[in-house]
């Protein structure tokens, strides 16, 4: 399971890909990762899910279902180009307000610069923050949506309560993330596809496959659907579930705060 262990000289340490770093370490390393693949992120990640991603996160606003009215309010975290945040306000036919928050400040110009060609900025602000220390006052959104995020947060314990903090009573967490494949053959095919084609895609497009291999390693660190679901309940969510999308590719975590 992904987790924080604390260093004889008492620092925490956790996974930055398969190398082991400190907590504090994991945020800047991340940062370059997603300063550098900012502009291209969008391309890639066609590329790297071959399309796939569509799917997952049309599946993940349908699984929330938002109300479509005016008073409706979500929080996407590590929102990044703004890919739910938008989908979400499309499915409430335009009623819903939304806030991207992102740590990085080149993901969210891309965003914001999508916002507006789409006609959807009126209805998102964009915040540059923390997932670890959400800039909310406690019960002031109905969804707390995360979408291939959670896995880059140092500490997503931390993370969880922030989001069960500023969930509203009745509110729910939406988590959609990479995940344990549960059927040999395919995972075979995934495997090849993860550590070979995607790097080099990554290098070909980008210009530099590093990035990307943080990412595969990254995917492989995440805790199974099984031990992730302990960490939501843990973090004080009822009725947690989760469903698999192609085979356990990715899963998308439900709970709720009642
Ligand atoms: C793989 S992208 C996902 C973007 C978007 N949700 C999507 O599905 O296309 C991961 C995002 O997590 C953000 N991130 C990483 N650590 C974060 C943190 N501690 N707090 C908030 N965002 C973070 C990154 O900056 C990046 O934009």
């Amino acid at each position: 399971m992904a987790e924080t262990r604390t260093q004889a000289d008492g620092g925490m340490e956790t996974s930055y890909g398969f190398r082991e770093v400190n907590t504090g370490e994991k945020q800047g390393l991340v940062n370059d990762v997603f300063h550098k693949v900012a502009k291209r992120y969008d391309v890639m990640n066609d590329v790297m899910s071959v399309g796939m991603h569509r799917i997952w996160k049309d599946a993940m606003i349908n699984a929330l279902n938002p109300r479509k009215d005016a008073g409706y309010r979500f929080l996407d975290v590590a929102g990044g180009t703004g890919d739910i945040a938008f989908r979400i306000v499309e499915a409430s036919d335009k009623q819903a307000k939304g806030t991207v928050l992102d740590i990085n400040g080149s993901m969210l110009g891309v965003g914001a610069e999508r916002a507006t060609k789409k006609k959807l900025a009126d209805n998102l602000t964009f915040v540059e923050a923390n997932a670890e220390e959400l800039p909310f006052e406690n019960n002031s959104f109905d969804a707390y949506t995360i979408a291939f995020g959670i896995r880059n947060v140092p500490r997503i314990d931390v993370a969880l309560s922030e989001a069960y903090r500023v969930l509203k009573r009745g509110g729910r967490l939406l988590v959609l993330e990479f995940s344990e494949v549960d059927l040999p053959l395919l995972e075979r095919v995934y495997e090849e596809w993860s550590f070979k084609a995607i790097p080099q895609f990554g290098k070909m497009i980008t210009g530099d496959a590093e990035p990307y291999q943080y990412l595969v390693e990254s995917i492989r660190k995440f805790p199974n659907q099984e031990n992730f679901a302990t960490m939501i309940r843990t973090a004080g969510f009822s009725r947690v579930s989760f469903t698999n999308y192609t085979g356990g590719i990715a899963a998308l975590h439900s709970g709720w705060k009642l």
